[in-house]
């Protein structure tokens, strides 16, 4: 049997809705840009505000500060005898906003335009976790409780590697204990098409800094004498990769897991165009690993990208000068059973060997994650298909993604609680870009799929009074 959205719950969604949009809007004006020093206040004005707001649906709350930005932590625990524990993890912090000149709206002003709600964590994370906060309120003010107990757990250091999260886990262990974790930090295969994620990929970051002469020279009386640093970290960059974009550091590919053919088959059965896709991009044309489709490639396979490049003169017009030092950023996108880790002392080990003579070459892992891969089948997995296709009037496809949730590992190993990832984001919503945005129909559903996930978890998971 499909289940509908109960009368009562979506009532009070379309009754309220004037208003969820209005604090909607509220918290997407907080500038909560973690990364940035100068916004810390903001960030920490921005958990507040989460606070209140659990407070406000009726549940009780509080803040933990942390060496970084503060954990907020909400509870309802009086679902009764027998009823499942579900915590939900989201992030209050957003990524920079930077080149703001590209932003059609200013970033911290959401702007609705063609049922696009366009601000800074509009979709990434905000507004996700917000529609969760509505689902709970819309079940405690219609029926005065919920099918289930909650654990509400909103960090605000999810962009900039969550370095306090995993050690809170464990510290609160016994409190978080939990039958099921439930995270909306994701997207939609498709507009319309509802998905539950099998996958994450892990990530390690690095930076890499190159240093030759010790300052800037002139490029006519130095160079072909003195090593360029720039050409140096270019040579080495190019080193990443073999003529078929297989990432040619040594034993980078030893713990990849195959996914093998039935989860190909999946992937392949996906409604999924590359030519569309390469339109979403705008990328003249698509490239990757040789002997694996674009979904396998962002889901599957591991990468190494370069995220960003530093050296000389970026300025208008020429300056004929030799550089002292080149920089870049690089990270790997990690499949199962690849270890952040590890493929720091490979990727170190790799640079160390073919880093050119004339130059010091120092890399620093900045922050990583493990990749993730989840059985989407039992009760868990029914009662969020049950819940997606009441909202949707769509059963839900089984997807992949290509990004990296580093805290879903460390709830299934700390917790030792299976996790839901159950994202309303679309294709193209620009996130971490200038004009990110979130559909207002998969806002406007997603709160209803959610309250719809309490009651199918409760009577699934549920062991009776
Ligand atoms: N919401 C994303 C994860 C994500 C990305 C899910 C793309 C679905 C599609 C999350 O906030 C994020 O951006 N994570 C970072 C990792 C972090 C360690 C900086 C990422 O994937 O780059
Ligand atoms: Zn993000």
């Amino acid at each position: 049997m499909t289940a509908s959205v109960p009368a009562d719950l979506d009532a009070y969604l379309t009754e309220n809705n004037d208003r969820i949009h209005d604090e909607l809007y509220e918290f997407l004006r907080i500038p909560s840009v973690s990364a940035r020093s100068e916004h810390k206040v903001d960030t920490a004005r921005a958990a507040e505000w989460v606070l209140q707001s659990l407070r406000k649906a009726g549940l009780t709350a509080e803040t933990h500060a942390t060496s970084g930005h503060p954990i907020v932590l909400g509870e309802w625990r009086t679902a009764g005898k027998g009823a499942p524990t579900v915590l939900i993890y989201g992030h209050y912090d957003v990524q920079p906003v930077e080149p703001l000149e590209l932003w059609s709206s200013p970033p911290f002003e959401p702007t609705v335009r063609g049922g696009k709600i366009y601000a800074r964590g509009a979709v990434d994370d905000k507004g996700q976790l917000f529609l969760h906060i509505k689902a709970l309120e819309a079940h405690i003010a219609t029926r005065g409780n919920l099918p289930v107990n909650i654990i509400f757990l909103a960090e605000g250091e999810e962009e900039v590697g969550s370095d306090n999260l995993a050690g809170f886990i464990e510290k609160h262990a016994k409190e978080l204990r939990t039958d099921a974790v439930v995270i909306s930090d994701s997207s939609m295969f498709a507009p319309g098409l509802p998905s539950l994620l099998f996958s994450l990929r892990g990530l390690a970051y690095f930076q890499v800094d190159v240093e030759g002469p010790k300052s800037d020279l002139h490029s006519g009386s130095y160079g072909g004498a003195v090593v360029n640093p720039a050409m140096a970290l270019a040579r080495m960059l190019a080193t990443l990769h073999d003529a078929d974009a297989r990432v040619a550091i040594p034993r980078f590919y030893d713990k990849v897991r195959e996914w093998g053919d039935v989860v190909r088959t999946q992937i392949r059965e996906l409604p999924f165009s590359d030519s569309e896709f390469r339109e979403e991009t705008g990328s003249p044309a698509l490239g990757g690993e040789k002997g694996y489709s674009t979904l396998e490639r962002i889901w599957t396979r591991p990468t190494c990208e370069v995220n960003g490049l530093l050296s000389g003169y970026t300025g208008e017009g020429a300056k004929t000068v030799l550089p002292a030092k080149a920089m870049a950023k690089v990270s790997c996108r990690l499949v199962p059973d690849q270890d952040p880790e590890e493929i720091g002392r490979l990727m170190q080990a790799h640079l160390d060997s073919v880093a050119p003579k004339g130059v010091t070459v120092k890399v620093m892992h900045l922050h990583g994650g493990r990749p993730w891969k989840a059985e989407p089948a039992g009760p868990l997995f029914d009662a969020a298909r049950a819940a997606l296709s009441a909202a949707f009037g769509r059963e839900p496809v089984l997807a992949g993604e290509g990004g990296s949730i580093p805290v879903v590992g460390d709830f299934e190993r700390i917790l030792g609680a299976p996790v839901l990832l159950m994202g309303f984001g679309l294709p193209g919503e620009n996130a971490h870009a200038p004009d990110e945005w979130l559909s207002d129909e998969n806002f406007v559903k997603g709160m209803r799929a959610i309250a719809v996930l309490w009651e199918e978890i409760g009577t699934r998971l549920g062991t009776g009074s």
